[in-house]
């Protein structure tokens, strides 16, 4: 679409004039194209100017996940090779999966401002309120053995915790296995889901959703989750631009999945280093228990290595995991 296009040049050289001539050649669309688009884009809060013989330059866009503003900052990524940029979505999890069933490439990336039927581990909702968090899926599909790609979950929190770095400059923690913490609130969730082909047991994709808690404020948040989630915007005490946080997200999710599954130790490394449930005392959940017990480690699969009161020792490869301190586990 042309505005998107207009959009991407203007951002390249945003601050600078761009003669609408020098863009309808560079972007093969006709100069009343660009004018158009450059409207369209003013209306939606865009602040550009135009002065004669100096041409249109880009002062301030609003923070609007949109394909002009990723596309840009994306360029040479697989994963954000492919973007899908939504205002409202039942959830960007189920919309990558009904894509990847139709076919859609490796790399798809699907936004949307808020999800109406955001979904979390365990048959959990997720809390999506328009234009606060950033929800986003992206598209996997590894030649490897589903067996092989139980680590993943764990390597994408390392990716986020990357990314969040970039972004806002400081590197939250992994509560085991993969939700993403600071100051004992949740700040992210990320749900991984599978598709197989039952006659082969061959993997089919995988689809990756995080959701990021970026400028919700504590009211924003329902009574019930409002002892556990913080935001980006709290921890910072100003405000985060979701654009350039997606791009940061995305752009560490291509660079971990361009080591996957070679960069094992590297990723271990970095969890280990990340994972805040590593000493603490745990209680251990299922349906029908509650164990308590200490974590000790994680091993070379990303395993919670825990030691029970009796002295025994396991390695916990799924389940709940309350960490005393977080989330109201006193
Ligand atoms: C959890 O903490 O239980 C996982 C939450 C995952 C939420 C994200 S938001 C984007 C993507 N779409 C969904 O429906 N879920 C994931």
């Amino acid at each position: 679409m042309s505005r998107e296009k207009v959009l991407s040049l203007l951002l390249a050289h945003q601050g600078e004039s761009l003669s609408g001539q020098a863009m309808s050649r560079e972007l093969g669309i006709s100069r009343a194209a660009v004018w158009k688009s450059v409207e369209a884009l003013r209306k939606e809060g865009y602040t550009i100017s135009s002065a004669t013989n100096r041409g249109y330059c880009l002062h301030d866009a609003p923070d609007m996940l949109r394909v002009g503003e990723l596309t840009g900052p994306l360029e040479g990524c697989l994963v954000g090779s492919h973007l899908l940029c939504l205002h409202t979505v039942d959830s960007t999890n189920t919309e990558c999966k009904r894509r990847a069933l139709i076919g859609a490439p490796e790399g798809l990336v699907v936004l949307a401002d808020q999800q109406t039927g955001g979904r979390g581990r365990l048959g959990r909702s997720f809390q999506s309120p328009p234009l606060k968090g950033l929800y986003l899926s992206a598209l996997f599909r590894p030649r490897m053995d589903p067996r092989d790609v139980t680590d993943f979950t764990a390597w994408v929190a390392v990716a986020v915790c990357d990314g969040i770095e970039a972004a806002c400059g400081f590197r939250p923690r992994i509560k085991w296995t993969n939700d993403i913490v600071m100051n004992g609130r949740k700040l992210v969730g990320i749900l991984t889901e599978m598709g197989l082909e039952s006659e082969t047991n061959s993997l089919q994709y995988l689809v990756t959703g995080i959701g990021i808690n970026v400028n919700q404020n504590t009211e924003d948040f329902l009574p019930e989750i409002r002892d556990m989630a913080g935001s980006l915007s709290q921890v910072l005490g100003r405000p985060v631009r979701r654009v350039q946080l997606a791009v940061h997200i995305i752009q560490a999710l291509n660079r971990m999945y361009a080591e996957y599954p070679k960069n094992r130790a590297k990723y271990l490394s970095k969890y280990r280093e990340d994972c805040v449930t590593i000493g603490s005392q745990v209680q251990l959940i299922t349906a029908t228990t509650r164990q308590e017990a200490r974590a000790t480690g994680i091993d070379s699969e990303f395993r919670l290595l825990v030691e029970y009161p009796d002295g025994t020792e396991a390695a916990i490869s799924s389940g709940e995991v309350s960490v005393r301190g977080m989330y109201g586990y006193v």
